[in-house]
């Protein structure tokens, strides 16, 4: 039965005498529909039904989400049983104003499901007029950055606004991406050095003042967790520029081993190290203008970046790939590639010496919570953040590459010795983007796996560009 505003009274009458017939108890919706607000505030549902009824009628009804709701003159009585757009199609009147709790914030009230960024926390406002906020462990934590400060652990702690807003689960699973070998790996290949024990070396070494020039500068593996192919193109580069006496000074490309090896590796997913070398040696890399970096943001899987420089031209003296640049922009897709990577064992002095003698060096290192906030100084892990819960005490795998040493007084009269290392977190981060950790001591593991390599130079390469 269709019942319409226009039809004149009589036929009203008979209609609402029809329905008294009828007559049921009005279910009672408790509590009423709109109490807390309008659900659907669009839906029109008495237009839909054309269904406006005079008077009381219990049978002028429009199914409304999962019950029903009224289009009569009485819906409106006792609790508010209409149908949203009663006020408004059936009365031709604004709707009454919902009555609901709001949350309130810097002295600004926001309705039922308004939402704000409390750093890395989503907060939500609900149905009670409170704040309800996600409790995930976030990688810039004030607290922890104030603990440190004042703490005097030989180091500073500062905020990094490209690290604001991350949860620390983020930063171990975006920011490191070095798995550790295996331990058939961890024991193979010690390069056994005849050392002088007695031998003494200096108290502090730069790789960048003994080669200038020829050492690059720290890069930025954005949120791709990809240390492993970052510090071992570093390496390789440094080690070929040294190498080859600055007659090659090749920027290697990360982006060619995080895309083209793919065996067994996990590109901006993680990866390892010694696979990195295998690499190397075997098919070589290019350098990072002919293939650029184009994995920085999160989770750019592998099928989103297909290799792009697969093989390397073959015969005597062939060093091009038999693809072009993916940079339209740089002609030169000369292959570059190395000897195989060496373990030296874990004794300070002998990486020293290697450093000195050989160029930067590779080192694995566990990275913990306190180490993305590090600002300056020698870090060494804290114990700020041990009474915490423990989803706000993680550590990852990362690598890095260690350029220097140094040593320093402490405030407490003590010489700390430190290594000087390149991290891969831009240059804003730590100290122009090094950082300084305790020497000596196998702070954080970073003694633990240190690989040096030859650059694959000949007289040949030498002569070619003199
Ligand atoms: C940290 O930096 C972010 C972004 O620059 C800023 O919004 C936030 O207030 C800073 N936090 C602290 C504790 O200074």
């Amino acid at each position: 039965m269709r019942l319409l505003w226009t039809l004149p009274t009589l036929w009203l009458l008979v209609v609402q005498s029809l329905s008294a017939h009828r007559a049921r108890t009005r279910r009672e919706l408790a509590p009423g529909l709109h109490e807390r607000g309008i659900r659907d505030a669009s839906g029109s549902y008495c237009e839909r039904s054309d269904a406006c009824c005079r008077g009381r009628d219990d049978a002028c009804t429009v199914p409304y989400l999962d019950t029903l709701c009224y289009c009569d003159l009485f819906c409106n009585r006792t609790v508010s049983d209409c149908c949203p757009d009663f006020w408004d199609y059936c009365l031709g009147i604004p709707p009454p104003l919902p009555v609901q709790k709001d949350c309130v914030r810097g002295g600004h009230k926001y309705p039922p499901g308004a939402t704000y960024r409390e750093n890395c926390n989503l907060c939500t406002c609900d149905r009670n007029g409170q704040w309800d906020c996600e409790q995930h462990a976030c990688l810039i934590d004030e607290e922890m950055i104030e603990a440190i400060n004042r703490g005097y652990y030989g180091w500073r702690a500062a905020n990094y606004s490209h690290f604001w807003g991350m949860t620390l689960d983020e930063g171990i699973r975006y920011r490191l991406g070095t798995i550790k070998p295996p331990s058939t790996v961890m024991n193979m290949n010690e390069l056994q050095m005849n050392m002088d024990t007695n031998e003494v070396l200096p108290s502090h070494f730069s790789a960048a003042d003994k080669w200038p020039g020829l050492i690059l500068e720290p890069l930025d593996q954005g949120d791709c967790a990809g240390s492993w192919a970052f510090s071992t193109a570093v390496v390789a580069s440094d080690r070929i520029a040294i190498h080859s006496m600055g007659h090659m000074t090749p920027a290697l490309s990360p982006q060619n081993l995080i895309s083209c090896d793919t065996r067994n590796q996990q590109g901006c997913s993680g990866g390892r190290i010694d696979r990195a070398w295998w690499y190397l040696r075997r098919r070589g890399v290019v350098t990072a203008s002919c293939y650029p970096f184009t994995s920085r943001e999160k989770d750019s899987g592998p099928a989103s970046r297909p290799c792009m420089m697969h093989s390397r031209a073959t015969g005597r003296g062939k060093r091009q790939a038999t693809q072009r640049c993916p940079n339209p922009q740089t002609h030169s897709n000369e292959i570059f590639q190395s000897t195989p990577a060496y373990r030296l064992s874990s004794n300070e002095k002998e990486i020293m010496k290697e450093l000195m003698k050989n160029g930067p060096v590779q080192a694995i290192m566990e990275v913990h919570e306190d180490f993305f906030v590090y600002k300056s100084g020698v870090y060494r892990h804290t114990p700020v953040m041990a009474g915490k819960p423990e989803h706000h005490r993680r550590h990852g795998t990362h690598s890095v590459k260690i350029t220097g040493w140094g040593e320093e007084r402490t405030s407490h009269g003590q010489t700390q010795k430190y290594w000087v290392a390149a991290n891969s977190w831009g240059q804003h981060w730590g100290e122009s983007g090094y950082f300084r950790i305790a020497r000596g001591a196998n702070e954080c593991e970073i003694e633990t796996f240190v690989v040096g390599v030859w650059g694959r130079v000949s007289m040949e390469d030498v002569q070619r560009r003199k």
